[in-house]
């Protein structure tokens, strides 16, 4: 490897990296999926360098929770391993920050924590963090709704945009969840992003995954066009115990919040959405057959117009043509989700299951009826997501098809609006429905 701070360096992979950092001039969608190394078998960045990262948020997707394989926090330090040092973490909720730093310095990671200094909010960040620890990455998992907007408090990212020009953004999905008005504002720090020229990659981590881009390597490599995205995502409700969640004045609904991950990958395959096609119906909490036994959370102290639906489901047209059907269902128990993509082009059916869990894809070509199976038992595609973030920003790789940002953005408020397209199909079917049976009796 040529040394990677050297000028003539420098300028070729500049222009490279313009390519792969996510920008929406972005020419490359894909990774090769034989490029997706996994967690234990990967070397450390050599370099001895520090490498600053701030992070805002102490919470589940940072350090981890049962609910889950998602832990920023752990993929950062296998990655970077001693470089890491988390200069910062910011949380309004200082007890909780404080909570996790202690059973970080606690382990073996201590060299990435030991001085870590915590803030409630940014402003108190800005004003005393010492300029010297200038940070070379902010991680973003704060709740959507403190984001994703051009409003004072909830506009972090154009405060970072403004103080630390030229700091890369790692930003959790969705990029908010704040009223519908307010989807055009995202549209502005997409635009403010993409001119300030910032590496930023949004947690849209299943796109990483080594069976959906082996998905795509297959639709590229035989030259198909997707004629239709068939999506469901069933979570196993037993075990979301936030009450936030169950909330739809606070979580936007489960199509918005966490649907949000599979109608992301059906934009991925069947490519620019027709808002205006968006069709929806749904299964409400007050329908007979909407009624769940085994939910953690005491309903009745939500107020009934914001308890969310049961079942949605939605069907809407891709610009190419094709159709998208998307459906999420809250009824399992248990813990494992059930979650299905197919995609279809023309002689070929890709059939993504258990993404979650222990994806599987199963693949039926022309000239076989019979489906052939692929598995990919030690694949981490939250761990690919940080890896691929981090080789953008150190640029150091020579290969230049080595790293890509897979999810930027803009392109991640495009999936927030087909979320909110949704939702809001859906609750014109149901008041549409509600009227027919006003009038009728
Ligand atoms: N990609 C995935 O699979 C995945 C999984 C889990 C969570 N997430 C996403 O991560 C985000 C956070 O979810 P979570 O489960 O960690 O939530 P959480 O409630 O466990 O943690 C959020 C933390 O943010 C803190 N916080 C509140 N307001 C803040 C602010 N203004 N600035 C900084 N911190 C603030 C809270 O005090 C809390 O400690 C959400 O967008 C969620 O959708 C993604």
């Amino acid at each position: 490897m040529s040394n990677p701070m050297s000028p003539t360096h420098r300028r070729g992979s500049e222009r490279r990296a313009s390519d792969r950092r996510g920008s929406s001039f972005s020419r490359r969608d894909s990774i090769d999926p034989r490029k997706l190394v996994p967690m234990d078998k990967m070397t450390h960045i050599s370099g001895t360098d520090d490498f600053n990262v701030v992070f805002v948020g102490a919470g589940n997707i940072m350090f981890g929770s049962e609910e889950g394989p998602w832990n920023h926090s752990f993929r950062f330090e296998h990655k970077l391993g001693r470089r890491l040092k988390v200069v910062a973490l910011i949380d309004p909720a200082t007890e909780r920050a404080k909570e996790v730093l202690r059973k970080k310095c606690d382990s073996f990671v201590l060299s990435a924590y030991e001085n870590t200094r915590i803030y409630k909010n940014f402003d108190d960040f800005h004003k005393n963090l010492p300029k010297s620890l200038r940070p070379r990455a902010f991680v973003v998992g704060s709740p959507p709704m403190f984001r994703g907007t051009l409003q004072s408090g909830r506009d972090i990212e154009v405060q970072i945009l403004k103080h630390y020009p030229g700091v890369a953004l790692f930003i959790e999905k969705p990029i908010t969840t704040g009223p519908v008005e307010e989807i055009e504002e995202g549209y502005k720090i997409a635009k403010q992003i993409e001119e300030s020229k910032t590496i930023c990659s949004i947690g849209y981590m299943l796109r990483y995954l080594k069976a959906v881009q082996m998905m795509k390597h297959i639709i590229d490599e035989n030259n198909l066009t997707v004629m239709t995205t068939i999506a469901r995502y069933a979570c196993a409700y037993e075990a979301i115990a936030k009450p936030d969640w169950w909330d739809k004045s606070k979580s936007a609904g489960p199509v918005i919040e966490q649907g949000t991950h599979f109608c992301d990958l059906s934009r991925y395959f069947g490519g620019e959405v027709d808002y205006s096609s968006v069709v929806a119906h749904s299964l409400e909490w007050d329908e007979n057959a909407g009624q769940l036994s085994a939910m953690k959370v005491d309903e009745s102290k939500i107020p009934p117009e914001n308890r969310i639906p049961r079942v949605t489901s939605a069907t809407w047209k891709y610009d190419s043509g094709a159709v998208g059907t998307f459906t999420h269902v809250v009824a399992l128990q248990g813990t494992n989700y059930s979650c299905e993509l197919e995609v279809y082009a023309d002689g070929y059916c890709l059939r993504l299951v258990d993404p979650y869990v222990q994806p599987v894809l199963y693949v039926r070509k022309p000239g076989d009826d019979h489906e052939q199976t692929y598995r990919f038992p030690d694949d981490d595609p939250f761990f690919s997501e940080v890896s691929n973030l981090i080789d953008i920003i150190e640029d150091i790789e020579e290969d230049p098809d080595a790293a890509c940002i897979l999810s930027n953005y803009e392109d991640a408020v495009k999936t927030y609006e087909l979320t909110w397209a949704i939702r809001k199909a859906s609750e014109k079917s149901r008041a549409a429905k509600l009227e027919a049976s006003r009038k009728a009796t």
